[in-house]
């Protein structure tokens, strides 16, 4: 059943989809700390750790499945919170400079990144893990020399868009965007020339 309903709204959002998206950004060396309410440990993943990372989606496995790989594709990294060995989070780095994927083509300068596919398990929400993630991603951005950092999130995610401030992203604009028979319209987004806050 879920897999028809699954399949179901894939062939609806070919045909037709509509988001509202926040951009956000940080100075990566502003960013703030945030304890998790449980014992967190964060690491960098790996192609092979996509399976057990998938035991934390209840929907649609294989096009998740589908989708991480494209991700490491892309030269995505992907990023694993673990409590007790047991994966409970993820979190995805790009550090390139154009990215076309969940529904987007982003640019970004060589000393930019941007953050995507953050998901925390649902037994595991509201214990800050999220900001938890997002900081660890800002760390080893810096440590890969990049100076700012962007994401996106829906309007209407308002577990993200708290989730992002915690953390100390800053509200860049917001987008509206359209997706009709796989074609994206107002889709490209550059990172801003000018400071963000
Ligand atoms: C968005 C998401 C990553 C946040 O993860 P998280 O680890 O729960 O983040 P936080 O602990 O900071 O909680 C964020 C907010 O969720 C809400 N929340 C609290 N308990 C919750 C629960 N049990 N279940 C759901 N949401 C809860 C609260 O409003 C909380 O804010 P608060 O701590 O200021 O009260 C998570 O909800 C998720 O995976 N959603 C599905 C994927 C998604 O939307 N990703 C978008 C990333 S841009």
């Amino acid at each position: 059943m879920r897999k028809i309903i699954s399949y179901i709204l894939r062939v609806f959002k070919f045909f037709f989809s509509y988001g509202i998206f926040n951009f956000y950004g940080i100075v990566c060396s502003q960013k703030l700390q945030v304890q998790p309410r449980v014992p967190l440990k964060i690491r960098q993943g790996v192609r092979e750790d996509i399976l057990s990372v998938n035991e934390m989606y209840f929907m649609g496995k294989s096009s998740v499945i589908r989708g991480q790989n494209q991700l490491f594709d892309k030269g995505c990294q992907m990023y694993v919170g673990f409590v007790d060995n047991r994966p409970v989070s993820v979190g995805w780095l790009f550090c390139g400079s154009e990215f076309f994927g969940v529904g987007l083509r982003v640019k970004i300068k060589p000393d930019e990144a941007f953050i995507l596919g953050c998901y925390t398990h649902p037994d595991f929400r509201g214990k800050n893990i999220y900001p938890s993630m997002l900081y660890y991603l800002l760390e080893d951005a810096e440590k890969k020399g990049k100076k700012k950092c962007f994401l996106h999130t829906d309007l209407c995610n308002k577990a993200s868009n708290a989730g992002v401030k915690k953390v100390g992203f800053s509200f860049i604009e917001r987008r509206h965007i359209f997706r009709s028979f796989g074609q994206v319209f107002n889709g490209n987004w550059n990172s801003p020339a000018k400071d963000f806050n």
